[in-house]
């Protein structure tokens, strides 16, 4: 009988990444006996081993960091090739937490090739698993697309009719459909995190992703839709802990759930510009954000941006398209609901704008913590930015 076992015995994908280091690091903080198992990209064992230990270090001090990882089991690998690996270590999984992706957005045909086709080789290989119990497939809140609804319920995505902004969420809800047409006898869940920004308490250094478009908006003083209107925005220690809660919990209500923000917590962005203000150590004030066009005023972003930051290199380039893109993304004014998640019992998710003072606390430059995000922008901008479907 499948999960007779009471220990718990993980395996792990995207260990090296910034959900993975914190869902990794909280996991393996709770000393309860469960076995990591991390099937990771690398040469050996050990190399693998000192990858994860760099990415723990981001959320603990060196030492406890290399304490940790050798706690863990180390599977070199590539999940997009697990259904060939025999590595018996991979028979006795009891739980599948699958995290690792392509999160860049314009490499079409590679992020599908991983993202969708990978995740099907790794639900191969979970077949092949006697003791798996839950098979926990971590996606994007993204996937419904630009036209959504301004509060998104889980159930009505994926779509066909959706479109896409990228094809990074176009991979992830081919993936999603794929998994739920073709795999009905594993027993998975999928967990929908919507923009992952910062930690609660040790602000951006276990990562800037992202926070540094929201630092660029508050520097640009620009914002391309109402005031009024929010972004479903959550720390990374609290997507792990309900990461973890969605892995263990023995019963779910649902197979299916944003971990999001939700309308307890979403940020609006007249919040996040007092949030700004209140945490200006100059003491500023945030009356002069503009709303502008993302697609009239293209020329006035460029003249700001090129004021705030120069538009000097290649890095300045791509930070600018890098804006364009997630302003895209910010102003459609998706809220996810969270009700599910909540009703399961799990902590509700702090206020972006309550922790963003954290997160300043140690943030180096702007343009220095981009370079935590450049990997997602190392293909050419498309033109035009047509939206995309899911079909395509
Ligand atoms: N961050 C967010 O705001 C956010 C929001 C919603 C959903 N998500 C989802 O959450 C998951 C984790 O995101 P993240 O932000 O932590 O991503 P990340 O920092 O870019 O990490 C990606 C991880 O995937 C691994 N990986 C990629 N291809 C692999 C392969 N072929 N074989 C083995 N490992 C591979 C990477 O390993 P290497 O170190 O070897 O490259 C890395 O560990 C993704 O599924 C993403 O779609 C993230």
């Amino acid at each position: 009988m499948r999960g007779e076992s009471s220990v718990a015995r993980i395996l792990l994908t995207g260990a090296t990444g910034f959900l993975g280091g914190a869902v990794l690091h909280q996991g393996l903080s709770r000393r309860d006996g469960t076995e990591w198992v991390c099937l990771v990209r690398c040469a050996s064992a050990e190399q693998g081993r000192q990858r994860i230990a760099a990415r723990l270090s981001r959320f603990t001090d060196p030492f406890t960091a290399q304490r940790l990882a050798r706690a863990v089991e180390v599977v070199p690998g590539d999940f997009t090739r697990a259904d060939l690996d025999a590595d018996p270590r991979l028979d006795s999984v009891t739980h599948v937490l699958h995290l690792a992706a392509d999160t860049s957005w314009w490499g079409e045909e590679r992020v599908s090739r991983t993202n969708h086709d990978g995740t099907l080789a790794l639900a191969r290989r979970a077949r092949t698993m006697p003791r798996l119990v839950r098979f926990l497939h971590v996606s994007t809140a993204m996937i419904c697309g630009t036209e959504a609804p301004p509060l998104v319920e889980e159930a009505a995505y994926p779509s066909p009719q959706a479109r896409h902004l990228v094809a990074y969420t176009v991979s992830k809800a081919a993936a999603e459909t794929s998994l739920a047409g073709s795999f009905a006898d594993l027993p998975i869940v999928v967990a929908r995190p919507s923009i992952v920004v910062g930690h609660s308490t040790l602000g951006s250094a276990p990562s800037s992703s992202i926070l540094w478009v929201i630092r660029a908006a508050d520097r640009l003083r620009l914002v391309p839709c109402d005031p009024a209107s929010a972004v479903d925005i959550v720390p990374v220690d609290w997507v792990a802990d309900s990461l973890l809660g969605l892995l263990r919990k023995p019963l779910l209500a649902h197979n299916l759930y944003h971990v999001s923000a939700g309308e307890g917590a979403r940020a609006r962005w007249d919040d996040l510009m007092r949030a700004f203000a209140a945490a200006d150590p100059e003491g500023g004030t945030r009356d002069d954000f503009t709303r502008f066009d993302l697609v009239a005023d293209r020329a006035l972003l460029r003249r700001r941006f090129s004021e705030a930051f120069g538009l000097d290199g290649a890095l300045k380039q791509a930070m600018l398209r890098a804006v364009r893109a997630y302003y895209a993304f910010c102003s459609l004014d998706l809220t996810f609901s969270n009700a599910r998640l909540l009703a399961e019992g799990f902590a509700p998710p702090p206020a972006f704008a309550d922790y963003l003072k954290v997160c300043l606390e140690n943030a180096p430059e702007i343009a220095e913590q981009f370079a935590d995000d450049l990997e997602m922008f190392v293909a050419p901008e498309p033109t035009p930015v047509l939206p995309l479907t899911a079909s395509a």
